[in-house]
């Protein structure tokens, strides 16, 4: 055993590599959610963050080892480029990924993939397994892992083992169709809890469970045989996850950052509405629909460029993987057809942006914009929505939200759309853009209240207490 009471495991790690100007390399804490949240439990539980370095070990000198940064131990998992493409690009992200997303893309099923995203899993646990102390909780995160938690029991049967699905679980008649359908739920099964984003997503899970292993759910706990002959009981159960709150809300009061949300309205040439989208480049995030919304507003003469304008960050995502560059082609040619179409030399229609942007910037552009739209065709939870929200606190601002992303259920004050009915899509952006300063507030103010009592830490802790408790009250010997 290690000596880690808190261990995560990750497909990432919680550190990006920064190469300075000079050329050295240094580590910078990731800037996401889930490490911000975690981090102060991680410095005071002597926590250790298991996960893949970011770069292939091709690229390195020499394999990374084990090292702390600003409190938190970090153990890095070594990758080559095969494995890469074949556990990361191939099984996780055009295999898994689709499937959990509705299959809105074909996924493509490989056995070569498979054994590489067993292999893989296997080393993530060895590493967790020779970090954690004895009787330490491991909390594995997301679709790329989900074996860990059954090789990690069998390996070191003191730990409590939690698992977290950041995406959604599809429906069994999509889920059956992976041919690898048994031993991915086996390997979840091996926790003792494991949450999901949505009440949804864990029914589908029980109901993928049930039909495919046999095995009923009696009030969101099931008995799994071990082969010691045995049984324990694995709990799953909605933990969805939110944001660090405090950071967003302090960004938004810091006047240079509202002087530049000013900037951001000046340099787009005043419109009187700005509308923005903000997501990674990725098909399910449902960026055609909503580019296709506007334009038909623009078409329609119901909206123009001089009073409308989309800002579209689109940050760089999942390059190497086939389906994500035709999602990039397809957009770029529909971005540059409306722009053409519509814009005038003072004015443009939407401002594509193919960059990731620091917090500080992003915070900027919620505080400028006045309508946000998330119009994801599926999406585990969608954090963009709620970082919106908190940045725009008790001021107003329209949220327009498909009802396919997670947030749909805490944010209810939303304009909630099917993006799929672009006339309903097209309603809504126009009940936005007119809709009366009190009525935003009433609404915004609403939703701010909900997400000021359900931050990523109040996540964490459910989590983590649940977990603690499913293990002390529900182990029961053979
Ligand atoms: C989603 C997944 C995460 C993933 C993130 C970024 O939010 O749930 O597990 O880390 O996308 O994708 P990437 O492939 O760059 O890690």
């Amino acid at each position: 055993p290690g000596h880690s009471d808190l261990v995560v495991v990750a497909n990432r790690l919680a550190v990006d590599r920064v190469v300075e100007e000079d050329g050295t390399t240094s580590w910078r804490r990731s800037p996401g959610g889930l490490v911000t949240a975690l981090a102060p439990i991680m410095t005071r539980q002597e926590g250790a963050w298991v996960g893949w370095g970011g770069s292939p070990e091709e690229e390195l000198d020499e394999p990374l080892e084990p090292f702390t940064h600003e409190g938190m131990h970090l153990v890095p998992v070594s990758l080559t480029e095969r494995e890469l493409v074949e556990y990361y690009e191939g099984f996780s992200n055009s295999t898994l990924w689709p499937l959990y997303h509705d299959v809105i893309a074909r996924p493509d099923f490989h056995r070569q993939w498979w054994d590489t995203y067993q292999r893989v899993n296997a080393r993530f646990a060895h590493a967790a397994a020779a970090t954690a102390a004895k009787g330490a909780t491991v909390w594995v995160q997301d679709y790329q892992l989900q074996l860990v938690p059954r090789i990690l029991r069998r390996l070191r049967p003191d730990l409590r083992i939690g698992y977290f699905h950041h995406i959604p679980f599809p429906p069994v008649e999509i889920y059956a169709q992976l041919p690898w359908r048994r031993p991915v739920l086996e390997g979840l099964l091996g926790a003792d809890l494991i949450g999901f984003q949505r009440r949804s997503d864990v029914s589908n899970f029980q109901g993928a469970v049930r039909r495919i292993l046999g095995s009923s759910f009696r009030s969101n706990t099931v008995q799994v045989k071990e082969h010691d002959g045995g049984a324990r009981t694995v709990g799953a159960a909605a933990f969805p996850i939110s944001i660090d709150v405090d950071t967003i809300t302090d960004l938004s009061q810091n006047p240079d950052i509202q002087a530049r949300a000013r900037q951001i309205r000046e340099e787009l040439g005043n419109p009187s509405t700005i509308l923005l989208g903000v997501d990674r480049l990725d098909y399910t995030k449902g960026i055609r629909h909503r580019i296709k919304a506007f334009s038909e507003l623009l078409e329609d003469g119901r909206l123009s460029v001089e009073d409308a304008c989309l800002v579209q960050v689109a940050s760089p995502s999942r390059e190497g993987v086939d389906s994500y560059k035709e999602l990039r082609d397809e957009i770029e040619l529909s971005v540059g057809r409306v722009n053409g179409t519509y814009d005038t030399m003072g004015h443009t229609a939407i401002r594509y942006l193919h960059h990731s942007y620091p917090v500080e910037e992003m915070v900027a552009l919620y505080l400028a914009a006045d309508v946000m739209l998330v119009t994801a065709l599926r999406d585990g939870m969608n954090l963009v929505a709620k970082e919106y929200v908190a940045a725009r606190g008790g001021w107003g601002g329209v949220l327009v939200l498909s009802e396919f992303a997670g947030a749909a259920d805490q944010l209810r004050k939303a304009l909630l759309v099917n993006p799929h009915d672009i006339d309903g899509l097209k309603e809504a952006i126009m009940e936005a853009t007119e809709m009366s300063a009190g009525e935003a507030t009433k609404r915004m103010k609403s939703m701010h209240r909900q997400l000021i009592t359900h931050d990523v830490n109040k996540w964490s802790r459910d989590f983590l207490d649940r977990l603690g408790g499913a293990v002390s009250a529900e182990r029961s010997g053979p």
